[in-house]
């Protein structure tokens, strides 16, 4: 069959992508980014994972590039007498679907070890230096992996390869993943230790497909979340293999299931399997209920199944499978299959009350403090009740419930009580003086509520001695106390109350948690006239951590210490204390002196310093920062900048970085456009002007980042989540209606972004005077 595909400049498909040399002269290479609909567009195929075949790839390229695809080269031959022209012959693949099919042909260089398998890290000349790490935990992630799904890894090489221009943040072709630069490379002058840790997550996460996804592929694309949410599990393992200091369970807890679940708990949310067609539909659906969703109910789902079991299901379902096609109940009778003993689990009846119902619980446990009793009631968390479209909220979920109480706390996750689509009891409880904690350790996919009194004895407890309680418990304690709050089913004032223990707090995730939930109420409350007080009180908080952490780090202290300095940091010059803006512009001015030395900013405070230095420097730090921009190598250290060029807080400056962010010709590639808006967006002072740009521009936004679903749906998101004003409801409303039948894969973002700001307008009516009522009793 003749076919003419063409090299296009969209990401998506066979296409090019460019980088500048030593000499700024422009290189260019071509390569494939196929799932989930688009290896169509370089050749013709039958494009669905359900049809796999082997495949027999030769590329023909000038000689001097070299060319990569999922296997090795078997054999080349020059085409033409002067040696110009050759073609490569790649081995037959093994079985596998279309979308896992990739081709680049380039001028990069590899670096490669031989460990068993073959295994090569590439990239532009320039930063091939910053390959070693990804090369150093690569194979070992890759051991790993063969250790715990007992599945050798059944290609003779990987390659993974840093691609200047790349729409999502990776891809796991078979044999051939593709990055984005700052997903896979990492330069310890400039890189931040959480570029480092999402560069091992990135690598972790693909290498997984590799098994899952690669080797058992769903049947169709209602079934992606198999692979994302799977992969998103066991990439935390995968990293915790190589880096067991870096608490990757706790972290998993706040990034993904805490994440999530404000997401989940709109009526606009869907079901994590759900029928797709249309490729904007399958484009749709890689979004964080696939992703953050299928990974938390996987994790809840190890947790009953009991970590044996739960490894030796998947070994079974993946040899079963293996070079074949799946769907969900292929794994739950696996799953099911492998439990000994009399009573095992019906895996499927479970898990289709997590992944067919839209949602989750909140289990509420209302004790009988008499009879030492109490029950345990379940209905669907949502974050507004009521309204339009009659969502029902009857018990509905199977959920393996598990509880501790202060008499013998015990923080071991082990299900003590199933709620079968129904409520329960719990008996022999302690006495009045002790609290109980339902969720152990956050393994299920539910908040939790209880009875004021029980609420009274956590508030005390956390004054008192706030360790007693696991840390994944005070985050997951804080986080469904604001959002119980946020939803009107705890009183605001209980809510905030657990707060007020957070000046002796020294752990990173009850912190985390908290400063998540206090963004929401900050940007809420940023122009309003109680935002003074606000200030003052988040201060008085983090005060006693920002003396105790300074600013510099030790180069051995864990990872999650870097990360609260970091965020404590980063609030505090938010907040302009004047300490922290004052110490920032210091920094900033010893290094603009000099900005080739890297040992003036630590690179884990640079996007901090840049920001506080934009938005207190005006245009001149504007300028410096946007021409160090445009001359940085080094992909993580250009995205610093791109950060903080979006904190100015002159319009002007916003609107022309903006407009600059729509044409590649600026400097700005087309695959970080998306991220212009989103941190405009985000920020106080570019929020209306972003709002109003992207209602202007639309179309001219919507054909540029229309297809990418993570480009569209995160600019939304960031745009619009802090509507709160029934003026501004109404914009939101009349700019939906306008553009209804054209919204593409972003359709679904749009309408929870209504929903989530119909939620704000009435935060606003019914929350706000509370805040300031306990702002003003509780000020010191
Ligand atoms: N399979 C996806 C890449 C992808 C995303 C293809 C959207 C088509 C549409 C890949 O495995 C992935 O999920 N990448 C993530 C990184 C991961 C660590 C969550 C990404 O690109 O952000
Ligand atoms: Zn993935």
């Amino acid at each position: 069959m003749e076919f003419l595909g063409s090299l296009n400049d969209r990401l998506a498909g066979f296409y090019r992508s460019s980088y500048k040399d030593a000499t700024g002269e422009t290189r260019w290479l071509a390569t494939t980014q196929f799932q989930p609909t688009d290896a169509r567009r370089a050749f013709p195929c039958f494009d669905e994972p359900a049809l796999k075949a082997t495949f027999n790839i030769t590329i023909v390229h000038l000689s001097n590039m070299t060319s990569l695809s999922n296997m090795p080269i078997i054999s080349a031959s020059n085409l033409k007498a002067d040696d110009t022209w050759v073609a490569d012959y790649f081995g037959s693949t093994v079985r596998m679907s279309t979308y896992l099919l990739a081709f680049i042909v380039s001028d990069f260089k590899g670096n490669g070890t031989e460990k068993g398998i073959e295994f090569s890290v590439w990239s532009r000349e320039a930063v091939l230096d910053t390959t070693a790490y990804a090369l150093d935990v690569g194979p070992k992630i890759l051991q790993f992996y063969e250790g715990f799904f007992n599945v050798k890894y059944p290609l003779p090489k990987t390659d993974m390869v840093a691609i200047p221009d790349f729409s999502a943040g990776a891809m796991e072709n078979w044999g051939l993943i593709t990055y984005r630069e700052t997903a896979l490379l990492y330069d310890k002058r400039y890189s931040s230790a959480s570029n480092k840790q999402r560069v091992a997550t990135v690598i972790s996460h693909e290498l997984a497909h590799q098994w899952f996804g690669n080797l058992v592929t769903p049947k169709w694309w209602d079934d992606l979340w198999l692979n994302e949410g799977f992969a998103s599990y066991v990439e935390y393992l995968g990293v915790a293999a190589v880096h067991s200091d870096w608490m990757m369970d706790e972290q998993f807890v706040l990034d993904d299931l805490q994440d999530v679940m404000e997401l989940d708990c709109l009526k606009t949310s869907h079901p994590i399997s759900l029928p797709v067609r249309h490729p904007d539909e399958i484009n749709e659906i890689f979004d964080r209920i696939s992703y953050g969703k299928g990974a938390s109910i996987i994790r809840m789902m190890k947790y009953f199944l009991g970590e044996a079991n739960f490894r030796k299901g998947l070994m079974n379902y993946l040899n079963a499978k293996k070079f074949d096609n799946a769907v969900q109940d292929d794994l739950w009778k696996h799953l099911t299959d492998v439990q000994k003993g009399n009573n095992p689990i019906d895996v499927k009846s479970v898990m289709d009350s997590w992944t067919l119902q839209t949602g989750y619980p909140v289990v509420t446990i209302i004790r009988d403090y008499s009879t030492e009793t109490a029950t345990v009631e379940q209905t669907r968390f949502l974050l507004e009740r009521g309204g339009e479209g009659g969502i029902s909220s009857v018990s509905q979920w199977e959920i393996p419930f598990t509880y501790t109480d202060s008499l013998n706390p015990n923080w071991k996750p082990e299900t003590k009580l199933w709620l079968h689509k129904t409520n329960g009891t719990i008996k022999n409880l302690p006495g009045p003086k002790h609290w109980i904690v339902g969720n152990v350790q956050e393994v299920g996919y539910y908040r939790v509520n209880y009875d004021e009194h029980n609420w009274q004895l956590l508030v005390q407890q956390f004054l008192d001695d706030h360790e007693k309680i696991h840390t994944i418990n005070r985050a997951q304690i804080i986080d469904d106390s604001l959002d119980l709050a946020r939803a009107g089913l705890l009183n605001y004032h209980l809510a905030l109350n657990i707060t007020l223990y957070l000046k002796k707090e020294n752990n990173y995730l009850p912190w985390k948690a908290a400063m998540h939930g206090f963004s929401f109420i900050d940007s809420m409350i940023c122009r309003s006239a109680i935002y003074g007080k606000w200030k003052k009180y988040l201060i008085e908080q983090l005060k006693p951590m920002y003396d105790k952490l300074g600013w510099e780090g030790s180069p051995d202290e864990n990872i999650l210490i870097t990360y609260t300095r970091g965020s404590t940091l980063g609030w505090m010059c938010l907040y302009g204390y004047e300490d922290c803006v004052q110490k920032a512009q210091e920094k900033f001015n010893a290094w603009k002196q000099n900005p080739e030395n890297v040992e003036i900013i630590s690179p884990n405070l640079r996007s901090l310093v840049f920001c506080t230095a934009v938005k207190h420097g005006g245009e001149e730090a504007w300028e410096f920062l946007w021409e160090r921009y445009k001359a940085a190598q080094i992909a993580s250290e250009k995205d610093k900048f791109m950060y903080a060029l979006a904190c100015a807080k002159e319009p002007w400056l916003l609107t022309r970085y903006l407009n600059w962010s729509l044409s590649s010709d600026s400097g700005i590639r087309r695959q970080d456009g998306s991220y212009v808006f989103r941190s405009v967006g985000a920020k106080l002072y570019g929020r209306d002007l972003t709002f109003n740009y992207i209602r202007d521009k639309w179309n001219v936004i919507f054909e540029r980042y229309g297809k990418s679903f993570f480009a569209i749906s995160g600019l939304l998101k960031s745009v619009t989540s802090s509507l709160n004003t029934q003026f501004e409801l109404r914009q939101l409303k009349d700019f939906y209606k306008q553009n209804k039948n054209n919204l593409g894969t972003a359709k679904r973002a749009f309408e929870q972004s209504v929903e989530n700001a119909e939620a704000n307008v009435r935060w606003m009516e019914t929350n706000y005077a509370k805040l300031v009522s306990w702002l003003e009793n509780t000020n010191p």
